[in-house]
């Protein structure tokens, strides 16, 4: 079986190399720091796999979007009846990660209340499950942490605790943006070019060198899972002769506004919240749209914005209305195109229900598809979500 593992030819793939295989050489806590989609994952997993622990369990956790004490117990482990729901005994991931890797990711989501928990694990090593009063179980586990915020700032503004901080961060790792590793870009592109024509059995498309120049100007604020959905896409475009940036920019065009596609931007892009007139969302919305298209989920990005109140109501809405046009109508349909697991789908529905945001589908279901909708590939971590 093959693992993960760090494409990339630049100066910085080379240091994050050298930093990746330091760290793989102790047990040591890893902090691992970095935009979204740069590869935070991917570092964690390496760590682990090239370290004394490789043969034992890596058990992945995400930390966004799981409600405090759901995590709880499913960090913790709980016992048969400690709460409504607790059928059976339940052993907590830190348990079921024994001997092995624990990694968190979206630790700057993590509650006041989870991160005083977390702390006295990282201190201990003990776990006591939800409800139980049967004493702590010791536990064998290397934790990697990671998260794409400013944990400083949060610390100063007293959403973490400095405390907690210091003890996940012996080792740091920093893994730079795509838009830093200079020709990388070219070379992921290619690689995922690659991957997506074998795995819909189409041809692969060429870049002419002005494509390949307007690549290396763009941001990519979606980093390397912006830019393997965006190979994708290319390749289901199917056309004939070498991509021209105009091909490119009908499939970058949706992350302009935060990634600057030089020359390619009207000059009226400043202005606060105007309506696309094509999609009828504001920027902001367009925003959160392009960075569900570039593969982070609903709970990240729109239930995140939503309730720090950088997301209206009618913004929200406008991008339900979106998503209905592109599933014609179909709500389940909507998970996957919202990276969401089918597990998900009550509580999707509720919060849409709860913000009357669940607009009606009838006027919907006579469209023609727009698009593709991605395949939800299985969780990204061991959480599977509330059933
Ligand atoms: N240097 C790299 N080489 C190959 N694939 C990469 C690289 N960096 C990231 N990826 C891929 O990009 C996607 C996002 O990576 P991930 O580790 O989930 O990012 P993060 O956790 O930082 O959001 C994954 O599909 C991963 O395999
Ligand atoms: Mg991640």
């Amino acid at each position: 079986m093959q693992g993960p593992s760090l494409l990339g030819a630049s100066v910085m793939i080379k240091r994050l190399r050298a930093e990746v295989a330091l760290a793989a050489r102790s047990h040591a806590k890893v902090l691992i720091l970095g935009e979204t989609g740069v590869g935070k994952e991917v570092v964690a997993r390496l760590v682990h796999m090239h370290g004394a622990r490789a043969g034992c369990p890596f058990v992945a956790v995400n930390c966004s979007g799981i409600p405090e004490t759901l995590l709880e117990s499913e960090l913790f482990g709980h016992v048969r009846g400690s709460f409504t729901g607790a059928f059976r005994d339940k052993v907590g991931l830190i348990q079921q990660a024994n001997g092995g890797t624990l990694f968190l990711d979206e630790l700057g989501e993590m509650s006041l209340r989870m991160q005083a928990m977390l702390l006295r694990f990282a201190e201990t090593g003990e776990v006591q499950r939800v409800g139980s009063d049967s004493g702590t179980l010791r536990t064998d586990v290397r934790l990697i942490t990671a998260t794409n915020r400013d944990l400083r700032a949060q610390i100063d503004a007293g959403a973490f605790r400095e405390d907690l901080y210091y003890r996940l961060n012996l080792i740091r790792i920093q893994v730079p943006p795509l838009r830093e590793r200079g020709e990388d870009v070219l070379l992921l592109l290619e690689h995922y070019l690659q991957c997506a024509a074998r795995a819909h059995d189409l041809p692969m498309p060429s870049l002419s060198e002005d494509a390949a120049r307007l690549l290396l100007t763009y941001a990519w604020p979606g980093n390397v899972r912006e830019l393997r959905n965006v190979a994708e896409r290319l390749v289901l475009q199917d056309r004939v002769g070498p991509l021209m940036p105009e091909d490119l920019q009908l499939e970058i065009r949706g992350t302009s506004a935060t990634g600057v596609i030089v020359g390619a931007l009207p000059s009226e892009d400043s202005v606060p919240r105007p309506m696309m007139a094509d999609t009828g969302m504001t920027e902001q919305a367009q925003q959160l749209w392009a960075r569900l298209e570039s593969g982070e989920d609903f709970w990240a990005v729109v239930h995140e914005a939503f309730k720090t109140r950088e997301l209206t109501r009618a913004e929200l809405v406008s991008i339900i209305d979106r998503a209905l046009q592109e599933t014609c109508g179909h709500y389940r349909d909507m998970l996957r195109l919202f990276h969401l697991p089918p597990s998900d789908y009550k509580r999707f529905h509720a919060f849409l229900y709860q913000q009357r945001a669940n607009l009606p589908v009838a006027p919907y279901r006579n469209l023609r598809r727009r698009s593709s909708i991605p395949v939800y590939m299985g969780p990204k971590t061991s959480w599977t979500g509330p059933s």
